[in-house]
């Protein structure tokens, strides 16, 4: 019974045309699809179509050498005239393989025309070939500290197809990174995380085509005074995180729509206020600003205006001065702000509310939702919301997540919040927390 059930499975799968064999192969990690050459005698060279070439050890391996003479058979007997993907993802507990091997097997996926490189593994060297590999649509290469010089190549770069491009790169940026940036004539996603080091020149975004680009510094050697400029007209989208050591030269970043900041440490306040300087004109800000940093935004380097913000997300503030006065004061177009407060102990010093002179334009015309979590119902956390609901005169939806409250203290400020006048006639409040969800519709 079994048997035949197999038999017809094998018939039927058999009988699919040859690249649609080849499809579904390609589907699974290459070790499974060489298997089915043991299927039958007309199974056994189907494989060698697959488009995906996927290596990795997650599955049951007999060490390094076993694994190593099967990706070089597969890449030997490997018939596609294209490869599609070549991905390589090895644990580091095969930190001593030979890792001229890893060359030699990205050099033979060039030769197959791969289309995308997707390598996890700690490398010594990149060979030549594929700095100039013409079919190359997207580069991403994850190894962690160890990669030294990899990118260190004397050849000339130049990758005509590729379009993205993601990589570490913790050695002469200038050398490393930007040659390769340099060789990639229609690049449009950069991920790219860096070290900078002691440098003199400043490091110098032109990248015409570029529409996304993520860029997290690890580590600054001070001191630090270079500049990182951008001159990238269709960019539509900006993540800067970990260290802000520079000055943000924003020459041209005309179609940026949004806008990400998530730095863990700020060496210099004003750098903060001038990134955000450079990057005014977006639609949709998100900025987080990590434990170590003490202070925000010093009191008296005000704020750019955000003529055209629509979303804010401010993570990690303690300030509501800063949230209040300085950000919904800069942002006449406001619609939807998410607030996430850093998480405080008892003991520090809770920021003082401090009502605004003027209601900030926002709240008078377009602020519509608001978004609050990790409310602690702190008393600023109250003025402010009280301030808000008070004044907020199109506000539909508030949303307050409590952070690890008591039962009673939450129904207690719920139900104080619930009862505070709003501006709005149709402002509804949801509550989220051990008490709640609990939600108070328009009419008391
Ligand atoms: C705001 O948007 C308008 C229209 O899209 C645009 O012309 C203007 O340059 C933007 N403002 C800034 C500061 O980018
Ligand atoms: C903000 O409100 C003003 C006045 O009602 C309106 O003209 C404008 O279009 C609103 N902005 C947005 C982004 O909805």
């Amino acid at each position: 019974m079994s048997s035949s059930i197999n038999e017809n499975t094998d018939d039927r799968l058999s009988m699919l045309p040859e690249e649609v064999v080849a499809l579904i192969l390609s589907l699974m990690p290459t070790k499974f699809a060489v298997r089915s050459s043991i299927l039958s005698k007309s199974w056994r060279h189907r494989w060698m179509l697959v488009t995906n070439l996927d290596f990795d050890d997650i599955h049951k391996v007999h060490g390094f050498d076993v694994l190593s003479k099967f990706v070089d058979r597969v890449l030997e007997f490997c018939q596609t005239p294209h490869v599609k993907l070549f991905r390589l993802k090895f644990s580091d507990r095969y930190y001593w393989y030979r890792m001229s091997s890893v060359s030699s097997w990205i050099d033979k996926a060039v030769r197959l025309n791969v289309q995308e490189l997707d390598i996890h593994v700690i490398l010594a060297q990149l060979p030549a070939s594929l700095f100039t590999c013409k079919t190359l649509t997207k580069l991403s290469i994850d190894c962690e500290i160890r990669n030294g010089r990899v990118w260190r190549c004397l050849c000339s770069v130049n990758l005509p197809c590729l379009k993205t491009l993601d990589i570490a790169v913790f050695d002469k940026p200038h050398e490393n990174a930007f040659k390769l940036i340099r060789g990639c004539p229609v690049l449009e996603s950069l991920f790219l995380t860096v070290t900078w080091l002691a440098d003199e020149e400043n490091y110098i975004f032109i990248i015409p085509t570029l529409k996304r680009m993520k860029l997290t510094i690890l580590y600054c050697k001070s001191p630090f005074t270079n500049k990182v400029v951008l001159n990238v007209p269709n960019l539509e989208y900006l993540f800067v995180g970990g260290v802000l050591c520079s000055y943000f030269l924003t020459e041209d970043v005309s179609s940026l729509v949004g806008a990400s900041f998530s730095f863990t440490h700020v060496r210099c306040d004003s750098m903060w206020v001038d990134i955000l300087k450079g990057t005014n004109g977006v639609k949709s800000l998100s900025a987080q600003i990590g434990p170590i940093v003490y202070y925000e935004i010093p009191i008296d380097s005000a704020l750019p205006s955000f003529p055209n913000m629509t979303y804010l997300e401010l993570k990690g503030f303690r300030d509501w001065r800063l949230i209040i006065s300085e950000f919904l004061e800069s942002s006449p177009e406001l619609k939807h702000l998410c607030i996430n407060k850093a998480d405080m102990s008892k003991t520090d010093i809770e920021s003082l509310w401090v009502e605004p002179k003027l209601v900030p334009a926002c709240l008078l015309t377009n602020l519509t939702t608001i978004k609050f979590s990790k409310c602690e119902g702190r008393k600023c956390d109250v003025q402010s919301m009280k301030y808000m609901l008070g004044n907020a005169e199109v506000l539909k939806t508030v949303t307050i997540i409590w952070r690890s409250l008591r039962f009673k203290e939450e129904r207690r400020l719920s139900t104080q919040l619930l009862n505070v006048p709003r501006a709005s006639r149709h402002c509804e409040i949801n509550f989220i927390g051990k008490y709640s969800p609990y939600q108070n519709p328009l009419v008391k």
